[in-house]
Order: C-alpha cells, then structure tokens, then sequence
C-alpha cells in the first residue's frame, strides 16, 4: 500500500472547511476520554486519518459494515467493546492494545495493517473513542503484566503439562479443536479428579466434532475460533502476544479471563502447549498433533499415550 507519511495541520484544518462544502468546525474543545483530556487539534488530526484510512470499512460515524464476515466484519466501533486487548474481558484497552491492532492488522480478517507515522497512530487512537460513549464514562482497563516463565529451561515439561491443562481443568477445546481423542478427554478428566481428590468421573459431556472449532455467539455475532494448527491467529504474535491473549480473553465474546482461573504456572504451560502447536502449524508433524503430544515431547517425557485405533491413524 502506498500511503502518504504526512498529513498537516494546515491540510486537515483546510480539508474539513472545504471538503464538504459547508464550514464544519471540527472538533473547538478538548474531550475528556477514558479519563484522559484530548486536544481538540489531536480529535480534528484523528479525523483525518480516519476518514482517509478507515471509514471506508468502519463507516464515517464508526458505525462498522455488516456486509460480510459475521462476528469479524469491520467492527461497529460505537459499541466500545473490543477483542485483543491485554485487560481482563470485555475492560477498556490501553492505547498501546488499539495501536498494536492498527498498526499491524488482524490476520485471516479484512483488518489491514497501517504503518502510519506515530503522529497519525495516536491521533486516530484518540479519535476513535469519540464514537463510543463508554470512553465517555469509564476509564481505560489495567493491564495484565505478563509474569517471569516459570518454565525457563524445561520447554517440554511445559507443553506436557499444557497439554493437559488445555484439555482437563480448562477445557479450552469446548471452543477451540480438542487435540486428543475423546477417550483420551474423559481419561485426562479422570486423572484431574484424582489430583484434586475427587471421585473419579465415569463420563464426560463432550460436544460432537471435537476436532474442529464451534461456532460461538459473541456480541459482533457468531465467530469460529482459531484451530491452531490450521488458522493464523488474529493478533498474538509470539509468546507474549499469546500470553497476553490468554490471560486477558477475548472481549465481548465467551473466552474468559484465564489469569484469574489458572495458576500462574499452568497458565504458562498452556501458553508453551499453544505455541507448539502454532509453530507446528501446516507442518507434516501437525497431523501428529491432532490426536496426543508432539513426537519429541513423549520421546524426552516417556509418555506412551498411542492415538487411538478407531481413528485410523497410521493404518
Ligand atoms: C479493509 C477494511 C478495514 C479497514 C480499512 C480498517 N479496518 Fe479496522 N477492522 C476491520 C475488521 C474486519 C475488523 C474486525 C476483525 C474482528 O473482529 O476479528 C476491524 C477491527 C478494528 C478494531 C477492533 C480491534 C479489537 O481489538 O477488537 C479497531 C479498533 C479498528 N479496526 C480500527 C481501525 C482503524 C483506526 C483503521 C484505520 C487506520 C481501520 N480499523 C481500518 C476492517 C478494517
Ligand atoms: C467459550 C469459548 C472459548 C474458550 C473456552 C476458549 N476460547 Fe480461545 N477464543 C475464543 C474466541 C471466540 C476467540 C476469538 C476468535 C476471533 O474473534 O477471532 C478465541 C481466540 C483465541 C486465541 C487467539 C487470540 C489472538 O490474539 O489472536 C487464542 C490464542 C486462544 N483463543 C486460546 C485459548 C486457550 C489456550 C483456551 C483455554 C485455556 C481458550 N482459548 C479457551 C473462544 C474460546
């Protein structure tokens, strides 16, 4: 994309006199948003970036476009309810959280990235919250603080035991694939009991095709997430951005708020366990995935789960 680097005050105060024909003041007063003043000369800065970069896909009062992409078409930016944030559920993102988006895009969506001039990042991050009154009312959320891995140096303990997590105390495949047969949930489940000191179940409710995503209803309507060794994630980028997504959750849909769920250390075995199969993904061993650990972890951890025979795997 070829984009102007610069857009100057003297060209946004000309623009929104002339451009429409009639004089529209801009914005003549600073507004209190998230708890924070904004100068009238940033918001009349952000307008211009915004309706030279986004109101063609967020429409001109950020009222978004239902056209395509159910629950990921452009966003309804007047509902001031946002996804990939580093604040716990449906809280308020920080600015670094609205730039991070701008700046580099949400994968597999129609969202591009903007490589703008810092300038023009933040004056449209400003802008932005003019078009939901919550920014009106309540206050950016706190961020998570992504904790020391306490897995420094045993990689693989750590996706095992991720493993594990993902498919017994978090059930993170009620949503997401499961990546281990049904047998294998129910006896994982089990195990779970005993470590907790309960009666060891004798069934399981398991939903139908656990080997792919479910539709979930969220408030931008209905959105099938990641199966993550086949779709690129929207935004995290490496184990930070993966942290920061499962600690903090998705925003206005069911994807809770791990970090207040999981100990610190499960937490981060997931975060390991989810990132293996992120760099596995596409590959030749991702179909070995699908149905237990990778090879080179049961090899180093002496696990001897096999894939189940009904599934045909090897046959
Ligand atoms: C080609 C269309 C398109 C353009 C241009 C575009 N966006 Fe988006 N934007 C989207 C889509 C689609 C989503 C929703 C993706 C989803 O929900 O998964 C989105 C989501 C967002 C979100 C919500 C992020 C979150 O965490 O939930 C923000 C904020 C946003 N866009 C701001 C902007 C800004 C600012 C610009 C201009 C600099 C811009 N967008 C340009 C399509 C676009
Ligand atoms: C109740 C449903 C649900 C559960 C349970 C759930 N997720 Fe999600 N997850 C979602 C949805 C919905 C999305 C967002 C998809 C979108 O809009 O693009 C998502 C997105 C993600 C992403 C991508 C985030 C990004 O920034 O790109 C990761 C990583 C993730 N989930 C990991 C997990 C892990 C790990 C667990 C279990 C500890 C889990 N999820 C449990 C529904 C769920």
């Amino acid at each position: 994309m070829n984009l102007p680097h610069r857009i100057s005050k003297a060209w946004v105060a000309c623009t929104i006199v002339c451009a429409t024909g009639c004089p529209d003041p801009g914005f003549t007063a600073p507004q209190v948003l998230g708890g924070v003043e904004v100068s009238a000369d940033t918001l009349n800065h952000g307008k211009l970036v915004y309706r030279r970069y986004c109101s063609s896909c967020h429409g001109t009062e950020g009222e978004g476009s239902r056209l395509s992409g159910g629950g990921k078409a452009p966003r309804n930016l007047t509902s001031g309810f946002y996804k990939f944030t580093s604040v716990r559920g449906d809280g308020l993102p920080t600015d670094e959280d609205l730039t991070r988006v701008i700046k580099r895009g949400l994968r597999g969506t129609q969202m591009p990235g903007h490589d703008l001039p810092d300038e023009d990042l933040s004056a449209v991050v400003q802008y932005l919250k003019t078009f939901a009154p919550r920014w009106q009312a309540e206050s950016a959320g706190e961020p998570i603080v992504m904790t020391e891995n306490p897995w420094k140096g045993d990689r693989m303990s750590a996706i095992t035991r991720g493993y594990e997590v993902y498919h017994a105390e978090a059930q993170c495949w009620s949503c997401h694939p499961a990546y281990a047969h049904p047998d294998q949930l129910l006896n994982m489940s089990r195990e779970l009991d005993l470590r907790t000191g309960e009666k060891p179940r004798k069934s399981l409710k398991i939903r139908e095709n656990t080997d792919h995503s479910r539709l979930v209803d969220t408030r931008y309507g209905k959105v099938l997430p990641p199966d993550f060794l086949s779709d690129r994630l929207p935004a995290a980028q490496g184990r930070a951005g993966l942290y920061r997504a499962i600690a903090a959750g998705i925003g206005g849909t069911p994807m809770p708020t791990w970090v207040d769920r999981l100990s610190d250390r499960d937490l981060w075995a997931v975060v390991h366990y989810v990132q293996e199969l992120v760099r596995l993904r596409g590959t030749a061993s991702a179909a070995g995935m699908r149905y237990g650990l990778p090879a080179a972890v049961k090899a180093v951890s002496g696990t001897t789960a096999k894939p189940p025979k009904a599934l045909g795997q090897g046959n």
